[in-house]
Order: C-alpha cells, then sequence, then structure tokens
C-alpha cells in the first residue's frame, strides 16, 4: 500500500477590536477556506496568519504591533509563512509604510473595505511573483462588497452589516478617517442575508453599523432604519433581531416604537453617552446635551419599561473639570445602565481632540476607577432585582469553566448562567434566576 500525504495548509486569523472587525474576520476567512485552508489554533503551524488590526485607542495598538513583532521567529523558521495586516490600523495614515519598515517579513498589508483583495493577493505571493503587496483604500466611499464568502464562527448569532462607515467626527474618534463615510447596503441584499440565515437555523441576528439610526439616508430610496427592522421582523421563526451602534442624537420615536410593536426585536438599546457633561459633549462634536440623553432614555423607558440599556464612556477627554466628570457620574446614576463599557480618553493622532489641551493621565485613571466602582454598585443592584423572576433565554454555548453549566442571554442582553448541556445550544428556555453575584446571573430551567 502506498500512504498519499496530502498537506493540508492551515490558517490563522487574529481580530482586535469591535464586532464589525470580528464579523469581516468571517469574511477573511470565508475566503481562506474558499482557497483551501484549514483553521488552526496554533500560530507555529499556520501557512497564513492574518492580522485583522483595531486602532482606537493607543492600547489595541501597541499590542498589535508586539504580536506581529512576535512572529519574526515563526517566520524564520518558516519562510514559506504569508503574514497579511488588515483593518482600521493598516488604514491609517502612514501606518503601511511604519508596519513594512518595522516588520519587513509582512507580505500583505490591506485597509478597510478591501480584505476581499486578500484571494488574489495570496495567490500571488504564494507563488512568489512578488514578496510584498500594499494596498490601502483611497476613496471616502468605496464600493460595498456583496459577493462575501463568509464562514461564520459566532455560533448561534450571526452578524449581518447593514452599513459602513460614518459621517459623524467625534472629535476623539479615528473611525471616520480609517472607515470613510456612511455607506448603506440595499435593503434588498440584507433582507436575502437575513432571511436565508434564519433558514440555516440562526436563532439570533444582530445588525451593524456605526451608527445604524442614519441607515438608509445615502440610499436613493431612503428606506429608513425602522423600515428596515420592520421589513425584517416580518420574517416567520423563533428567533431574535438585535442591533448595534445607536447614536442618542439620532435614535427616533419610530425606531422605539418599531422594537415596541415588533415580535422578534430585543428590548436591548447600546446608546454611547462618552459623558454626562453638556460642555464635554459639545466639544466631542455629539450633537447633545446631559438633558437631551436623558430625555431620550425616559422616552425608551416610556414605551419599552423592561429595555436594557448599555453604553460607553470615555472619562479624561480634553477640558473635563471635576465638575464635568460628576456630570457623568450623575448620569449613571439616573440612567442605571445594565452595563457600561468604560474607556480613558486615548489621544488619535489627525483628530480634532489631539489638538486640544490633554489632562494629566493620574486624573484620568482616579476617574476611571470611580466611574468603574459607580457602575459595578449599580449593576449588582439590578442583579438583584432579576433573582426570583423567570426569562425568556437563548441558550448559546456551554461554560467553558464547567461543562454542566450553560451561558445564555435574556432579551435585555443579560448574561445567565444555569444547569445543562451543549445539546442545549440554539434553543430558548423559561429560566429563573436563583442568585446572582455582581455582573452574573445564576438561574435554573422551568417549564
Ligand atoms: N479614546 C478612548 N475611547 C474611544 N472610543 C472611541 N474613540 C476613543 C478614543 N480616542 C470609545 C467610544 C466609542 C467606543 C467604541 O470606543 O466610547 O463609543
Ligand atoms: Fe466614532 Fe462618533 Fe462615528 Fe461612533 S459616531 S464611529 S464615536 S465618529
Amino acid at each position: 500500500y502506498f500512504t498519499l500525504e496530502v498537506d493540508i495548509l492551515l490558517y490563522k486569523i487574529e481580530t482586535y477590536g469591535c464586532q464589525m472587525n470580528i464579523h469581516e474576520s468571517e469574511q477573511i476567512a470565508g475566503i481562506l477556506e474558499y482557497l483551501g485552508y484549514n483553521e488552526t489554533d496554533e500560530t507555529s503551524k499556520a501557512d497564513i496568519i492574518v492580522f485583522n488590526t483595531c486602532c482606537i485607542r493607543e492600547n489595541a495598538e501597541q499590542k498589535i504591533f508586539g504580536n506581529i513583532g512576535a512572529i519574526k521567529k515563526i517566520k524564520k523558521a518558516n519562510p514559506d509563512l504569508i503574514v497579511c495586516v488588515v483593518g482600521c490600523m493598516s488604514q491609517q495614515k502612514g501606518y503601511a509604510e511604519i508596519i513594512k519598515k518595522r516588520y519587513p517579513f509582512v507580505n500583505i498589508i490591506l485597509g478597510t473595505a478591501n480584505s476581499y483583495k486578500l484571494e488574489e493577493y495570496i495567490k500571488i505571493i504564494a507563488s512568489k511573483k512578488k514578496k510584498t503587496i500594499i494596498d490601502i483604500v483611497k476613496e471616502e466611499k468605496p464600493a460595498i462588497q456583496e459577493d462575501e464568502k463568509t464562514y461564520r464562527t459566532s455560533g448561534v448569532n450571526a452578524w449581518i452589516n447593514i452599513m459602513y462607515g460614518c459621517n459623524n467626527f467625534c472629535t476623539y474618534c479615528i473611525v471616520p478617517y480609517v472607515r470613510g463615510r456612511e455607506r448603506s447596503r440595499q435593503p434588498e441584499a440584507i433582507y436575502n442575508e437575513f432571511v436565508s440565515l434564519i433558514n440555516q437555523g440562526y436563532k439570533e441576528v444582530t445588525l451593524l453599523g456605526q451608527n445604524v439610526n442614519s441607515y438608509g439616508h445615502d440610499l436613493e430610496s431612503k428606506f429608513s432604519f425602522s423600515n428596515l427592522l420592520k421589513k425584517l421582523d416580518e420574517v416567520e421563526g423563533d428567533y431574535r433581531i438585535r442591533f448595534m451602534t445607536s447614536h442618542p442624537k439620532d435614535l427616533t420615536e419610530d425606531v422605539i416604537d418599531t422594537i415596541a410593536n415588533s415580535k422578534h426585536i430585543c428590548h436591548n438599546i447600546h446608546l454611547p453617552i462618552q459623558s454626562g457633561s453638556s460642555k464635554v459633549l459639545k466639544l466631542m462634536n455629539r450633537h447633545y446635551t446631559k438633558e437631551d440623553y436623558l430625555d431620550v432614555i425616559s422616552r425608551i423607558r416610556a414605551k419599552l419599561p423592561d429595555c436594557g440599556i448599555t453604553t460607553d464612556i470615555m472619562v479624561g477627554f480634553p477640558y473635563e473639570s471635576e465638575e464635568d466628570f460628576l456630570d457623568t457620574i450623575d448620569v449613571v446614576e439616573k440612567v442605571r445602565f445594565s452595563s457600561a463599557f468604560t474607556f480613558i480618553y486615548s489621544v488619535r493622532k489627525g483628530t480634532k481632540a489631539a489638538e486640544m489641551e490633554q489632562i494629566d493621565d493620574n486624573i484620568k485613571t482616579e476617574r476611571i476607577q470611580r466611574l468603574i466602582d459607580t457602575q459595578n454598585k449599580i449593576t449588582k443592584e439590578l442583579s438583584r432585582e432579576y433573582e426570583n423572576k423567570v426569562f425568556r433565554v437563548l441558550c448559546e454555548d456551554v461554560n467553558p469553566k464547567n461543562n454542566d453549566v450553560v451561558l445564555g442571554r435574556t432579551d435585555s442582553g443579560r448574561l445567565v448562567n444555569f444547569n445543562g448541556s451543549a445539546d442545549m445550544i440554539g434553543k430558548f428556555y423559561n429560566v429563573r434566576i436563583k442568585h446572582s453575584q455582581s455582573a452574573t446571573l445564576y438561574g435554573e430551567v422551568v417549564e
């Protein structure tokens, strides 16, 4: 007998940053699978490594640079290894050159909105026709690619991009510079992708965009976000719809009504406040005041009393005084967010706020700690309110730390631990919350 040794080519993707990046990595995985590569967890075994990068804060960049640097040794051991750096960090002005200079072993550097070109470029590098390819997006509104080969890895939930880019230019934010202006996908394309996901058995779909509320503004038909939500909600089946991110200045009454009247849309809104100080919000170019924000919250609560509201908050923005910071604490205490992502403001070169007078680092670390303490106390109190009540929970996964425990989410977005096993994944259960420990809820299935 002969044994035929077939070499299977392996790929590894390292993803940094937001849900949008996680989803784009699924599209990159789709390309690599199509080219015949299989996934591996082990960097040292990979034939191709893709870094899908983020540049929202400086610490993200530092981490990525460190991890690219660590590939040098692996590339030495395996000179055929193809190394790709794609996404937001490489799209930043001057970064492709920095990456090429510091890490000459990198083969392919792509920006945002053109990772689909990996297919073509990998073939060129693999055939040794070229050693390095750099292709950074030049247009502000690159065309939307609809022929994606998505390889979904997200389990029970599937992501759908409904729009790309951002027009808001919040003064701290690098996103509009690296992702360009707003472009909405055609509603028909979104609808078809959505229906196909529900038919494949996905129980939850999350619609993604930097500012989903301005979906459709750029379309000839002006098909709005609430129109899109209504259209998708009509699709038959037992499933959930989530979406992110909403901008407080654009969350219309129409969207709130649509959620309230829908069958499938979760009562869960991610509504970044950034700061509670009207003065700081103005400097941030957010187009709302502290009072406007509180007003949106009461409008949501009036129609969706059980809505889980989550947020993003920054401390240490230029000119933030103790009084401004106390305004942030005040809003956090008034709104009682189900959870908050908290950040220390990080200077991003090229943005307006980078030119402003910066405040002391010690003040920033002291403020973030006070903010986290305040939110933790609230989260703990809110968790108590869940106790002894029954919620419909979608089982998403087995708890990686305990195989007899599964993880699921309430409609409002809270994570619940309950007894179960892997065969429960992808099904809905009524779960009574028995006890809670700060942000974690523990429950048991009831009939
Ligand atoms: N520094 C710190 N946090 C930032 N974010 C965006 N830009 C910066 C920055 N320069 C935060 C915002 C945003 C979230 C995705 O990241 O809170 O909502
Ligand atoms: Fe950045 Fe503001 Fe756009 Fe969000 S809305 S991506 S924070 S510029």
